[in-house]
């Protein structure tokens, strides 16, 4: 799929379709007007007969324009009541364009929709959206269907459209942005939606090999389970203990910034199984703990993205990779494991294993003397109760750092909402037997999670994603989502600003 972006009037560009918005009550944008006016008023006439719906994200396809249109079919797209957009009216715009022109038989289209106003958004970002919506709704994961059919009329080329010159470049910058985001989210849902037999630890390690080829200048470093017992990682090589699949610790360094710049690392939690261990989950839905790698997915993701942007900062990626299967030799309910950091922690759930994983991570992650560290992780259920799917749940050991990753989610409108992480929460998680237990007890699982993982990243700043309840869909639409890619690039690019 090829995406540009160039200036040109509504009704002069031939195309198979041009994309335009139209707002109740009928407020023709400046392309509409001007492809109305060509036509013969024909855009007015549908609308006074109510055959297009303004209705916002309501799509209406004419065949054949009237006049002396160039394009052989137009798109509205309903805007909704007249007023500057915000930034998710333009979203559901820009989505149900995509699906629409998906749906139909055009194979190439200019889309106006960039012209619309959208509150504190600029055109680069609007340009970025609309390539972003469009591989979304372009993405289907069909590489184990064996009669993969494609589409009969696959969209091969959009093209976003510009009035002036002075505004193209910009609109380049967004369009060009926006492939390599949508990039790194397809990634990242691919790498999810890949079943646990065929995306194993040493799967994902693979992964690591192949974005360096992609990217020459990545550097790709796999640990191996006989260093990590070397770097005493009692923590992560618990929980593999049970899987006859061996652990990866996979880093990936990605050098764009000045020598001296203290680098921004992922850690990301790669569980490419999550049965619960010997504490063993309930069997409903318990596919779907296949996507508990999707925090490393969205590390690759976010990589590959960056290192496509070439953006002028250093990042490190760290994926400690695992399943997690009961087995006569699986960690159970008690033991008590020494971490890296020489603190012991006592077992009470097998199923809280992505801490256990990711606090060896993090202890590791002070060898790269990071400016700040970022954790990813399908860490709780809980998360899915207290925020549901729409947003990610972040907790920090630095307001200014929390604040950075609220206003990048804002930003990409892949949102996530602060939750605190106080001493009485961390008071939860005491043992009796070993410096802490691995869970806290039936109240505010996502904080006392936060608060075990804070106890491994006092050195520096740090925050969590917990990514649980957006990282995948369930039901009809099951699948991931690629979140949260679009805040972390957002994040990464605000710091190059
Ligand atoms: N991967 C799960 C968290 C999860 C569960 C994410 C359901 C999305 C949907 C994690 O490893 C886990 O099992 N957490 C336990 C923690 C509990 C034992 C304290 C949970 O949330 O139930
Ligand atoms: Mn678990
Ligand atoms: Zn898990």
């Amino acid at each position: 799929m090829n995406f540009n972006a160039r200036t040109g009037d509504s009704d002069k560009l031939a195309s198979a379709c041009v994309v335009v918005g139209i707002s109740d009550p009928r407020r023709l944008s400046p392309a509409a007007r001007q492809l109305d006016k060509a036509g013969q008023g024909q855009l007015g006439d549908l609308l006074k007969s109510a055959d297009i719906d303004t209705g916002c994200g309501k799509t209406t396809l004419i065949h054949t324009p009237k006049g002396s249109v160039k394009a052989a079919r137009v798109l509205v797209v309903g805007c909704g009541k007249d007023k500057k957009l915000s930034a998710q009216d333009f979203d559901k715009i820009t989505a149900a364009a995509a699906k629409a022109l998906q749906s139909g038989s055009a194979t190439d289209a200019v889309s106006f929709l960039t012209e619309l106003e959208v509150e504190d958004r600029d055109l680069a970002w609007k340009a970025q959206r609309t390539v972003e919506a469009t591989r979304d709704a372009l993405y289907r994961f069909d590489e184990l269907k064996s009669d993969a059919k494609p589409a009969k009329h696959p969209l091969r080329k959009l093209t976003v459209v510009v009035n002036d010159r002075s505004a193209l470049a910009e609109a380049k910058r967004g369009v060009n942005r926006g492939i390599a985001v949508a990039n790194g989210i397809e990634l990242a849902r691919t790498l999810g939606n890949r079943p646990g037999n065929l995306c194993t630890p040493s799967d994902l390690a693979d992964q690591a090999k192949a974005l360096k080829k992609d990217y020459p200048a990545l550097k790709v470093q796999i640990l191996e389970e006989p260093a990590m017992k070397k770097l005493a990682m009692g923590a992560l090589l618990s929980v593999s203990r049970g899987s006859r699949q061996p652990a990866k610790l996979i880093v990936m360094q990605y050098s764009g910034g000045n020598k001296k710049a203290k680098p921004v690392v992922l850690v990301g939690k790669g569980v490419t199984f999550d049965s619960g261990g010997i504490s063993i989950k309930p069997g409903a839905a318990m596919d779907e703990m296949k996507f508990d790698m999707c925090g490393a997915a969205s590390v690759f993701g976010t990589v590959s993205a960056v290192a496509e942007m070439k953006l002028p900062i250093n990042l490190v990626g760290i994926i400690p990779a695992t399943e997690n299967l009961p087995d006569g030799d699986a960690s159970k309910p008690g033991d008590i494991v020494t971490s890296m950091s020489g603190q012991t922690i006592e077992v009470l759930n097998t199923d809280a294993e992505g801490r256990l994983i990711l606090c060896d991570a993090l202890t590791y992650a002070k060898k790269f003397n990071p400016d700040v560290v970022v954790d990813i992780a399908t860490l709780t259920g809980a998360c899915v109760v207290a925020l549901g799917h729409h947003t990610t749940g972040l907790l920090s050991n630095d307001q200014d750092l929390a604040d950075e990753l609220l206003k990048a989610g804002q930003a990409s409108s892949d949102r996530a909402w602060q939750l605190p992480l106080w001493d009485e929460y961390d008071e939860q998680i005491s043992s009796n037997f070993a410096d802490m237990a691995n869970i806290g007890g039936r109240g505010a699982g996502t904080i006392t999670a936060g608060c075990f993982l804070g106890r491994f990243t006092k050195d520096y700043r740090w925050a969590h994603l917990d990514i649980a309840g957006v990282a995948w869909k369930s039901g009809h639409a099951k699948g991931a989502t690629g979140r949260p890619v679009q805040l972390l690039t957002q994040f990464l690019l605000n710091r190059c600003a």
